[in-house]
């Protein structure tokens, strides 16, 4: 790889150049220096628009501030303690990225640069009301961020440090100014803790990388059929029988939740009711609608509360209680997806109990369930939120309604009157690349579902529940239906995800979506999401995040003592995608399947920055700039030759030996792309390409909607082939 290719250096090509991967900082600070040499002035211009999300409003201008020995902050307003630990943060983090030593305290001496703070309090801060908004401005005299409350000072910081760029002397930062608020106040990840368990030292660094993009919201998936996840002194079953030892103190929970707040995070809590109950019904099996037998890998996904209950209902408003005091927010998610009927009308007493009561179906049962925990809720000072099906019969207006089987849901809970957060077309776990949920607009009710083939499709595998996910035609938002949409949320569901897999999983696509959340409808433009995308990923390696040094350990342990060969192929592949790498999801959720997860499809990212950045300099080539050729050779020469080095690590060890097929792929791609640039581009070598290329784009439609990707063979070891479209751009056979 080349000098000025910054954003790999953190920390894996250090290490796999043999550097010193401990200080990926003084990686990254290095090749930033390179880069901002190589462009000159323009490097400053560069750096300084690679702003993510991207503000309402800059306007830059000629010129940058020095900033050599960082800041020191003027007060102009309000001082609290929490407003003086986010400006820590802000030091911290830019002595990481600039290089630069972090001043203790607030001493203005001759090399620091004065920072103005102008803020007010926010009765408001960490609410759906909060006041978001900033201006920026930076000139010869320095810096000014106003902010409208705590939580415009934080938006704010993260802008300056994205501004603040390494330069030849020292960070500088462009002239500018921004005037800034974000699109929707609702702005969140949703991070599933019951599939597999996270650490709270995994949690802390999805909270602080959050803080950098602007998100807001930390929706937690606290219970499902797998277990059960905070302690609870009034059940204290939940912990000894339903969270297999894995789950959170008290005294953990406010631990987080205070760390979250202190970085304008609110934690959204949800225990998921009637269904997905499996954990709580093993330890409470009195409530359950069918006898929970332990190890059931059907009920685990299935097994349901018993509505009918009276015990159910003070159970829930003594545990809620309990939680709600644990997380204060004012939002509390009670769950409601996926309810499987049987699990009501298979049970002699249920089914009498709707007859007697006229619920002529299930859904009406539950929407009953529904009123009723709202009930529970409201008494406690929250406000019900849950997923999309409880909109299936009427419930209570003030339930806020969490789009996720597909768009047209955005349309007919808000015309229903409720409020929406949005999460359809925004499933991380789908493993789709960032590109694909960036341009989902969360006001836009035909961006996601099932086109009505696909569903007839489907129907076979998931019965009448197509139905739910079709995409509506006649869907329509008026002014005052998209009022009523607060946001978006983006899901990591867990089946496939292990603590040290979040980082990776989690990012960068996330800082993508907290753009459409964040930024103007009209930032859309996907090459320049992707080149600001990489210069955040890397500021989030910088500043803590371990996607890459996790995927470097999980490289180590299949290749103990020679990770790169394994790394080279990690990183120009990604993994198959709707599910097709989730196998007990590909094999209907019945079979005992117990799925590896240190294979090469778990190490590979959805996204390929070192392919993406192939493919723009393949089209740059082509279109004549010459000057990029020997960048395009060290590439695929890298790639060719690491199938040498692949096939003798693999040796012998099994999860590698099934990739050995990708890594042929591979260098049978990069030896395509050589000869294209060597010009040997004769009749049988366009031939032999044209069908390599195809061979790749048939593995991509193979996972390229749930339909396939649980009937279609897929490729070797789970891996698609990212330099594909770059190759084809050299070979001049697209
Ligand atoms: C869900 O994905 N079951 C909400």
């Amino acid at each position: 790889m080349t000098g000025n290719d910054v954003r790999t250096h953190c920390p894996k090509q250090a290490t796999m150049r043999g550097r010193n991967h401990a200080r990926p900082g003084r990686a990254l600070w290095g090749a930033g220096v390179a880069l901002v040499a190589l462009l000159s002035v323009a490097g400053v211009a560069r750096a300084a628009s690679a702003l993510m999300p991207y503000p309402a409003s800059a306007r830059f201008d000629v010129g940058s501030l020095s900033i050599p020995g960082g800041v020191s902050v003027v007060w102009e307003g309000t001082r609290t303690p929490m407003l003086e630990r986010a400006v820590g943060r802000f030091r911290a983090r830019l002595a990481a990225l600039g290089g630069i030593p972090a001043p203790a305290a607030d001493a203005p001496g001759a090399a620091t640069t004065p920072l103005h703070i102008h803020v007010g309090a926010d009765p408001a801060y960490l609410s759906v009301t909060a006041r978001e908004g900033y201006r920026l401005t930076v000139d010869a005299h320095g810096i000014d961020l106003a902010a409208d409350g705590p939580a415009g000072v934080l938006h704010g910081l993260a802008t300056l440090l994205q501004l603040a760029q390494a330069g030849p002397q020292s960070p500088a930062i462009a002239y500018v100014r921004i005037d800034d608020a974000p699109r929707f106040a609702w702005r969140g990840v949703m991070i599933d803790v019951a599939r597999h368990f996270m650490t709270i030292e995994t949690l802390k660094r999805q909270i602080d990388a959050m803080e950098m993009v602007k998100l807001d919201v930390l929706h937690l998936h606290l219970s499902d059929g797998q277990g059960f996840r905070v302690e609870s002194r009034v059940f204290p079953r939940l912990a000894t029988v339903a969270s297999h030892g894995q789950f959170y103190t008290q005294g953990q929970i406010r631990d987080l939740v205070a760390y979250a707040a202190d970085r304008g995070i609110r934690i959204v809590p949800e225990f998921d009711t009637p269904g997905h109950a499996f954990a709580l019904l093993l330890a409470y099996p009195d409530l359950a609608s069918q006898t929970p037998v332990p190890g059931d890998r059907h009920q685990i996904n299935v097994a349901a509360i018993n509505p009918t209950l009276e015990d159910s209902y003070r159970f829930l408003r003594r545990l809620y209680g309990e939680m709600g005091h644990l997380f204060p927010d004012r939002y509390f998610h009670a769950g409601g997806d996926e309810v499987s009927p049987t699990q009501w009308t298979k049970n002699a007493e249920i089914a009498a109990f709707m007859r007697q009561h006229g619920f002529a179906t299930p859904q009406q049962l539950q929407a009953a369930f529904t009123a009723r925990i709202q009930k529970i809720l409201q008494d406690q000072g929250k406000i019900m939120m849950g997923w999309d099906e409880i909109t299936e019969a009427s419930i209570p207006d003030n339930v806020v309604i969490e789009a996720w089987r597909g768009s047209k849901f955005i349309a007919s809970a808000t015309r229903a009157g409720h409020p929406v957060v949005v999460s359809a077309g925004y499933y991380l776990d789908l493993l789709q690349p960032a590109s694909e949920h960036y341009l989902v607009d969360p006001l836009d009710p035909h961006a996601n579902g099932l086109t009505p083939d696909l569903a007839e499709k489907l129907r076979p595998k998931l019965g009448a529940m197509v139905d739910a996910l079709k995409l509506d035609p006649s869907a329509t938002m008026s002014p005052a239906q998209d009022r009523l949409v607060m946001g978006g949320e983006a899901p990591l569901w867990a089946e496939v995800v292990t603590d040290e897999m979040l980082d990776a999983r989690l990012w960068p696509r996330s800082a993508a979506i907290a753009e459409r959340f964040w930024s103007p409808a009209s930032v859309r433009d996907v090459p320049d999401m992707y080149r600001r995308l990489a210069v955040v990923q890397d500021e989030l390696c910088v500043t803590g995040l371990q996607a890459q040094a996790n995927r470097y350990r999980m490289a180590a342990r299949l290749s103990p003592g020679d990770a790169g060969p394994v790394l080279t192929l990690a990183d120009a592949t990604s993994p198959i995608r709707h599910y097709g790498h989730n196998h007990s999801a590909a094999h209907g959720q019945k079979g005992p399947i117990v799925q590896q997860m240190n294979t090469l499809g778990d190490i590979a990212a959805p996204d390929s920055a070192g392919a993406e950045r192939f493919s723009d300099l393949a089209r740059r080539y082509v279109a004549g700039d010459h000057s990029v050729r020997p960048v395009l050779e060290a590439m695929l020469t890298r790639w060719r030759d690491n199938d040498a080095a692949f096939q003798a690590v693999s040796a012998g060890r099994p999860i590698l030996e099934d990739a050995r097929p990708a890594s042929q792929e591979l260098k049978a791609l990069a030896q395509a792309g050589l000869d294209a640039l060597a010009g040997r581009k004769g009749k049988d070598w366009r031939a032999a390409t044209g069908a390599l290329l195809a061979r790749q784009d048939q593995a991509v439609a193979a996972s390229a909607n749930m339909v396939v990707s649980h009937t279609v063979a897929q490729p070797p070891a789970d891996l698609l082939q990212d330099i594909t479209p770059g190759v084809r751009t050299l070979a001049g056979l697209d």
